[in-house]
């Protein structure tokens, strides 16, 4: 099973993909998180994406894809892939269809995680990670169990995303208006668009994903 988790800027895709991994045994494969590794590592990806992502605009579409691939080949031929971040274009879309049907692949479920936007800013700007392990916080909604310390590796350190300011969450949620939405269209049309309330708590979009998934 290969599925698309798609919606705005903070509708909880990341969230959802983690557990979709416990539940399901797929694996997510974030673009967001794949091109923040390449910021880190000083590649000449990274360098290119840096100053886009902090704008808050999209990367080029073909050489996007072209690193998607390249993440989906280190992959088991059986293993299902969570889609999370890409597609974000139409361009995209026929794009990721060239490279499942070239691995012999199927895309069975695009879940749109449906949010009032008016809560992404709150969710995006108040959000941050482990720096050790990874996990996700938000300052009101998910804090420590005990204050300062991560509940999972017991790091003391965290941090936030240097795009998750409130300007560039505005622009990333035009371009998602833009560019994202439109595709929806191009899916439905194949009767595999399913949508869930992402603004129900984050156990509740997640046993809804499940029920869609089984
Ligand atoms: P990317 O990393 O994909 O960011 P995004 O799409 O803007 O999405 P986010 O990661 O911000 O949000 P999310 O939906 O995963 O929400 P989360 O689960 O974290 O992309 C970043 C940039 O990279 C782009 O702007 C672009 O420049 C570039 N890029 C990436 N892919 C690209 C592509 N394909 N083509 C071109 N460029 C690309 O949740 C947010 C917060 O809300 C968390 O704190 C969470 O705990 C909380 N939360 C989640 N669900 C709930 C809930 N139900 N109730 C309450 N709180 C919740």
């Amino acid at each position: 099973m290969n599925i698309i988790l798609l919606g705005p800027p903070g509708a909880g895709k990341g969230t959802q993909a983690a557990l979709i991994e416990d539940k399901f045994g797929m694996v997510q494969l974030s673009t967001g998180d794949i091109l923040r590794a390449a910021v880190k590592e000083g590649s000449e990806v990274g360098k290119m994406a840096q100053d886009i992502m902090s704008s808050g605009k999209l990367f080029p579409d073909e050489l996007m894809a072209q690193i998607l691939g390249e993440h989906i080949d280190k992959l088991d031929a059986d293993v299902g892939i969570i889609f999370d971040g890409f597609p974000r274009t139409q361009n995209q879309a026929s794009l990721l269809d060239i490279l499942l049907s070239e691995r012999n692949r199927t895309l069975d479920h695009v879940i749109e995680i449906a949010v009032d936007e008016d809560a992404l800013v709150d969710r995006i700007t108040g959000r941050y990670t482990c720096g050790n392990c990874n996990e996700g916080y938000h300052d009101r909604h998910k804090l420590p169990k005990v204050e300062g310390v991560c509940d999972i590796c017991g790091n003391r350190e965290f941090k936030r995303r240097p795009d998750d300011n409130e300007e560039t969450v505005r622009t990333r949620m035009e371009e998602y208006r833009g560019k994202t939405a439109p595709i929806l269209p191009i899916y439905e049309e194949r009767s595999i668009v399913s949508r869930v309330d992402g603004m129900a708590a984050i156990d509740d979009v997640s046993n809804a994903i499940a029920d869609l998934l089984t």
